[in-house]
């Protein structure tokens, strides 16, 4: 990449891990994502019930995201993540900022949508969202107990009355 866009002045490349950005906080007006957090979920098995490893490594990238964006700032996300997976990851005030998205690609040509995620930093969470967000984390019910057991069943005599 350093070499293709070596024509571009003004670029500053840099290599780190996403766990943990080498950047103060509130560095950038915009932060810009394709496909890198998805590799958070690669080994997931069942996207509507992800692991809390998972749910606290995505949330782990996420803060700092949000730490490194300026007030007013925004956090662009591009990803195949369907919103009813992604949003409630993206969703949690304690990023302090708000959600958009729009699902982009022609559908139709036999292509998947991909979807575009949009946090601006410093506005509110739609209640809704925040909502969903506040989900992800609970812990989930307890197992429900087992049902009692069924009274004997006084019309089984008719296999008595069976007549072989
Ligand atoms: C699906 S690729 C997307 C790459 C690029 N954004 C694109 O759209 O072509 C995911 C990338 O995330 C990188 N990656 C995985 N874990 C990472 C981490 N902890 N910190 C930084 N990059 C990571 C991988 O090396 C890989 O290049």
């Amino acid at each position: 990449m350093r070499a293709r866009y070596a024509s571009c002045p003004g670029l500053r490349w840099a290599v780190m891990d996403i766990r943990a950005l080498a950047f103060p906080d509130a560095s950038f007006d915009v932060v810009l994502e394709k496909g890198t957090l998805d590799v958070l979920m690669v080994e997931e098995t069942d996207p509507w019930d992800v692991s809390p490893q998972a749910a606290a490594a995505m949330h782990r990238v996420l803060t700092e995201v949000s730490r490194v964006l300026r007030p007013g700032g925004c956090f662009i996300s591009i990803t195949f993540a369907q919103p009813h997976f992604r949003k409630p990851h993206y969703a949690q005030e304690a990023f302090g900022w708000s959600l958009r998205h729009a699902a982009c690609g022609d559908g139709d040509a036999g292509a998947f949508h991909y979807f575009l995620y949009v946090m601006r930093k410093g506005q509110p969470l739609e209640p809704r969202d925040a909502a969903l967000g506040r989900r992800l984390h609970q812990p989930p019910p307890p197992p429900a107990p087992p049902p009692p057991p069924a009274p004997p069943d006084d019309d089984e005599d008719y296999l008595l009355a069976i007549q072989l």
